[in-house]
């Protein structure tokens, strides 16, 4: 394993809740996304076909219920790509479908209102 760099990204007051921030970080495009207040990043290219995964709406999902209705839950934790459709968990990078599959993420540190990406 190679040490991690730390790259700046973006000021903490840039993102609001529920926003995101796509920037090239050593050389890779990142989607820095503030979740409720937590910044997550990810690898802007989809592990289905190398799509703009960043790039696709955040979204939530239905969720089960007791009383076979839709029930919409984990809003704003997700993000479904661009291209296909495909949905990942921000903070993990799994796939809704197939927790096999996973979008690449990577470490986030906020220090004096300035968020940093692990690389
Ligand atoms: S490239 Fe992302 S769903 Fe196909």
């Amino acid at each position: 394993m190679t040490a991690q760099e730390r790259f700046f990204a973006c000021r903490a007051e840039e993102v609001p809740e529920g926003e995101r921030v796509l920037c090239r970080l050593d050389g890779k495009s990142v989607g820095v996304f503030n979740v409720g207040g937590e910044f997550f990043a990810l690898h802007n290219r989809c592990p289905h076909k190398g799509g703009a995964l960043c790039e696709g709406p955040v979204t939530g999902t239905t969720v089960p219920s007791d009383d076979f209705d839709y029930v919409y839950g984990r809003a704003g934790r997700l993000i479904r790509c661009a291209w296909h459709g495909w949905e990942f968990e921000l903070e993990t990078g799994r796939s809704l479908v197939d927790p096999s599959i996973r979008a690449k993420t990577f470490g986030v540190v906020v220090e004096d209102g300035n968020v940093y990406v692990l690389i």
